[in-house]
């Protein structure tokens, strides 16, 4: 069942972009001294050529503050001044509570509400700052919205097609009903869970539980994937969306200066720029660097892009992103 929720009109503004990447680098090379890959496979088949590892001693919580912390400077508050935190990821904390409150609790912020938006895979960031938005709809609040993952514990380390796509970081933006440089004009996400044995993460959960039976078969921290059907909707979902998005707000693809969307494989990219008719220098790509990060994909390369000055006052911007249930995700945004 394919269902589509759609917002737009004026929503809600960003004041402050965030982001962290871990200061470990894995390379193409480092992957086939552990596995039987090679650099030119990873390079030739996703693009990517290196991504972070989380150290022992950091985890998503630890990310997503140091994230956070990013954003509240640029936007010029500090812990007091956040009312809510939403947190996109698949890869929590913990299973309870949910990794937002130890975020909440670790920047010292008042007890305001807070949530994980947990599953959506790397669509995650787009529905989380629609859930936002949709909030301040109701109540003027400034939300903090983190968009973060590890997925380096997550990964089956033998499973060559899926483990090298991966790497851990985390991207954050501080929204407000009315104050900062960006301006949220729309949001169109859908989901079609009949897709869901596409691409899972079961171990722990109800239907797989940690228990000495799953433990023993190895059952345990796999991200289970079919690439080749994840590509093809992939590329479907995020062109589609970022066109629906337009069409919604009122505005077109030849008025977008950049499109950000989800890195999860430079071919994935490349098939969405050709559909979207958009040359090179309109589309963010930092995947070479970071590999697929899942909900933190679309964030941080926000956040870059920004502190790399590829984005100007009175450009409009699509952010577009796809990821397990399947969810796909985009929205619109007027500096
Ligand atoms: O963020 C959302 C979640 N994920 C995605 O969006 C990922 C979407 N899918 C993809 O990016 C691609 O499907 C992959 C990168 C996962 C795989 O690329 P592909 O072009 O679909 O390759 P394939 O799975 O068809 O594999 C081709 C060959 C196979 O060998 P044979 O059967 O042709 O002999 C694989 O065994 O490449 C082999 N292979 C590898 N070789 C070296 C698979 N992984 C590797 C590897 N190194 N890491």
């Amino acid at each position: 069942m394919v269902c589509i929720r759609i917002v737009c009109g004026a929503m809600a503004r960003i004041m402050g972009f965030g982001g962290y990447a871990p200061a470990r680098v894995v390379t193409n090379d480092d992957w086939a001294a552990m596995v039987e890959t090679s650099d030119e496979w990873i390079t030739q088949r996703t693009g990517i050529k290196r991504r972070r590892f989380a150290a022992a001693d950091e985890s998503t919580m630890t990310l997503a503050v140091n994230a956070a912390r990013v954003a509240m400077t640029d936007a010029g508050v500090d812990a007091d001044d956040i009312d809510e935190i939403i947190l996109a990821t698949d890869t929590p904390e913990m299973m309870t509570p949910d990794t937002a409150a130890l975020v909440q609790h670790e920047l010292g912020c008042r007890n305001i509400p807070t949530y994980d938006l947990g599953g959506s895979g790397c669509a995650g960031f787009v529905q989380a700052i629609d859930v936002a938005a949709s909030r301040i709809a109701v109540m003027p609040k400034r939300i903090l919205v983190i968009g973060v993952e590890v997925i380096s514990r997550m990964i089956s380390w033998e499973d060559r097609a899926t483990a090298v796509l991966f790497g851990d970081a985390a991207g954050a933006v501080v929204m407000s009903p009315d104050q900062g440089r960006a301006e949220l004009l729309g949001v169109v996400s859908g989901t079609d869970g009949g897709s869901a044995e596409i691409l899972t993460l079961a171990a722990g959960g109800t239907r797989n539980p940690f228990n000495e039976k799953s433990l023993l078969s190895g059952d345990y921290n796999r991200l289970v994937m079919d690439g080749k059907r994840v590509f093809t909707e992939a590329v479907r979902r995020m062109s589609e969306a970022s066109v629906e998005v337009l069409a919604r707000v009122g505005r077109s693809m030849g008025e977008v200066a950049l499109v950000i969307p989800h890195q999860a494989n430079l071919r994935i990219i490349d098939a969405v720029r050709k559909k979207l008719g958009l040359d090179e220098d309109r589309v963010y790509v930092n995947i070479q660097e970071y590999g697929n990060t899942g909900s933190a994909t679309v964030p941080f390369a926000l956040w870059e892009a920004v502190g790399k000055n590829r984005i100007a006052d009175g450009d409009l911007v699509v952010l577009t992103a796809f990821g397990a249930g399947f969810h796909w995700a985009a929205a619109a945004l007027q500096f």
